[in-house]
């Protein structure tokens, strides 16, 4: 396996890795790895001659008031990992690399990136849309492989590849869960004991929202929202709630009416970690 920081290395050799005619897969991550990143690999793996994976805390991506500082970096096992996995060449660029001069052009969304995870962090989808973009620029023609987990991040970096016309076939993966349901999320390290076990709540609050859609005749868009909110809100260990919904699966819409491909998505702060989960279902 291959480190490489600097971005003409990457391109250099992903040049080669065409000129032999193999098939690119591309995982970007953000680094500290846990079983849900390791997936996403070895799909790639699995899928194509050749898989990259980039490993790069994106500040654009956090407001001043987030995790950027104490986000859990540790290249040397997130490399270790990789290379168990398969993966092929790693990019790891430092951010001079990646920002060598204060940037001109920044993405600004609209639609599905203005609605929830856009309401509730202001320029945390549009920091994600402008590192994608540079990301899948530097990468090239690949397949890239993201989470179903962050939903709203799959929809956009889908509108991104089609309405820039960018060479990167995006491929969601299902969420990967501990046992009791929670969503692998590299900010679960955040919660005490306790935290952690209440933060369970989000994916029993969904489970349960999909249960009265697909049994209860009576249930509407409105009364999931609120039986999924009160679950949410009843853990003590839950900060804050900001959203628990249902919309559609592609606009990410409330629908008028439950019927149709749906998505139900909450997102909750549990101690210090803010968290989100979601699931999808189809009438
Ligand atoms: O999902 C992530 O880890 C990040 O948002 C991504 C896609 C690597 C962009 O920084």
């Amino acid at each position: 396996m291959i480190v490489a920081t600097s971005i003409d290395t990457v391109r250099g050799l992903l040049a080669q890795v065409r000129c032999s005619r193999q098939t690119v897969g591309y995982v970007p991550t953000m680094g500290a790895f846990h079983e849900g990143h390791l997936s996403l690999m070895r799909r790639s793996v699995a899928e194509n001659d050749f898989t990259v994976v980039s490993n790069f805390v994106n500040s654009l991506q956090f407001s001043p008031d987030e995790d950027f500082e104490r986000y859990p970096r540790n290249l040397a096992e997130d490399n270790q990992l990789c290379e168990q996995v398969g993966v092929d060449l790693v990019f790891a660029p430092a951010a001079e690399e990646m920002f060598p001069s204060p940037a001109v052009i920044s993405m600004q969304l609209s639609g599905l990136g203005e609605v929830l995870e856009g309401k509730y962090r202001p320029g945390h989808l549009e920091g994600v849309a402008t590192i994608v973009a540079k990301l899948f620029a530097i990468i090239g023609d690949c397949r890239a492989y993201f989470g179903e987990k962050d939903w709203q991040q799959l929809c956009v970096v889908r509108s991104l590849a089609q309405d820039l016309s960018l060479p990167a076939k995006v491929v969601g993966c299902d969420i990967v869960r501990e046992p009791d349901g929670l969503a692998l999320s590299s900010r679960n390290r955040y919660l005490t004991p306790e935290q952690r076990a209440g933060a369970t709540v989000l994916n029993r609050a969904l489970r349960h929202g999909v249960d009265l859609i697909v049994k209860n005749t009576e249930a509407t868009v409105k009364s999931v929202s609120e039986a999924m909110s009160e679950l949410i809100v009843a853990e003590a260990v839950v900060e804050t709630l900001d959203y628990a919904v249902v919309v559609n699966s592609q606009t990410l819409l409330p629908p008028s009416k439950l019927e149709g491909d749906l998505r139900l998505l909450a997102a909750a702060k549990v101690g210090t970690a803010r968290l989100i989960d979601n699931l999808g279902v189809k009438l």
